[in-house]
């Protein structure tokens, strides 16, 4: 029997892009959130050696440039195993789609092989492993809401925010990453307001928000008024993004993509209290206020002929409690 595990998809409530580095990654800041849409990884291990990647999806490759394949073939080595290792991605999420799909698959991929092989990595070098595969792994070694420091790596849990409806649409239009960030190098050189003298100032603009949003809702901490306290309490989420977070990818992606603004306005005006590129997309959020209206809203605009989904917010408990199937 296959080790199965739910290797499930995340947003982000914000990504601040600070300078290049030299290791040619840029600064981030952002909040990670994980969401109940998922894939599902099986993992076997028998006799013999090698990495097999089963995916019907053929967009996903099948070699040593999958996430899975690389997470598999570190984990091996690092507990010193032998084996030939399947591993099957029954895919459901959006591929590039700015979910985190690719991460997430990997880091559900280490889990199950960790399991199979009846032997646990040291958390050390499980973040190890999981930053040296991509920025966006180590996230879903916490799961529920996290912040990502550094090139997105770093990652710290917070408290959870309470569970929120979610519309999530998925254009077709894929959106490089890299790409993404070389544009956005671009524009800050042609916008130095938007860096700031030492490139840092999108990173101070998190620090800002997220301050004003901690300071409004950290119990015994006053807030800037009786009403502000209020609606603190009763809407974390909606009060953080609307402490003014941005995704700085939407400046440079919405220009080339302009359909995907479109679909941004399509979720505002179909009653979104919030709406967002996630990562650098092609895949949008919209923050809805019930299920019932993030229902409608993805009714809507299903017929209006996007691929639009309801979801929820998924805390850290509920992911671990629901990573193996
Ligand atoms: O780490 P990951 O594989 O997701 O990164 C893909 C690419 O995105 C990197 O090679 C780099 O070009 C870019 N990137 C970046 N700054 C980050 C994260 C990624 O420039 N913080």
């Amino acid at each position: 029997m296959p080790v199965s595990v739910r290797s499930f998809a995340k947003i982000n409530l914000g990504l601040y892009i600070g300078p290049l580095r030299r290791s040619g990654f840029h600064e981030l800041r952002t909040i990670y959130q994980t969401i109940a849409l998922s894939d599902t990884i099986k993992v076997t291990v028998t006799a013999g050696a090698g990495i097999e990647i089963r995916c019907q999806d053929p967009q996903v490759p099948a070699d040593e440039s999958n996430t899975c394949w690389r997470v598999a073939d570190r984990v091996l080595r690092s507990l010193q195993r032998h084996g030939k290792v399947t591993i099957q991605i029954e895919k459901k999420l959006p591929v590039q789609g700015g979910l985190g799909a690719a991460s997430s698959n990997a880091v559900a991929t280490m889990a199950a092989l960790e399991r199979e092989l009846g032997e646990a990595l040291a958390p050390a070098d499980r973040l190890s492993i999981a930053s040296a595969v991509g920025s966006d792994l180590p996230l879903f070694l916490l799961g529920g809401t996290v912040l990502g420091i550094g090139r997105g790596e770093e990652v710290f849990p917070l408290a959870d925010l309470p569970e929120a409806p979610l519309v999530i649409v998925s254009p077709t239009t894929g959106v490089s990453t890299p790409k993404a960030f070389a544009d956005w190098d671009e524009l800050a050189r042609q916008s130095p307001e938007l860096t700031g003298p030492d490139g840092t100032a999108r990173i101070d603009g998190f620090s800002r928000s997220v301050f004003s949003w901690l300071t409004g809702s950290i119990a015994g901490v006053p807030a800037i008024s009786g009403n502000r306290a209020e609606k603190v309490a009763t809407t974390p989420l909606l009060d953080f993004v609307r402490a003014g977070i941005e995704n700085d990818f939407e400046r440079v992606v919405f220009p080339q993509y302009p359909e995907l603004r479109e679909v941004k306005r399509g979720l505002e005006r179909q009653g979104a209290q919030y709406a967002s590129l996630s990562g650098s997309g092609s895949t949008l959020f919209g923050v809805f206020e019930s299920g019932e209206a993030a229902q409608q809203a993805a009714d809507r605009m299903s017929a209006d002929g996007y691929r639009a989904v309801v979801t929820r917010t998924v805390s850290r408990k509920e992911y671990w409690e629901q990573l193996f199937v």
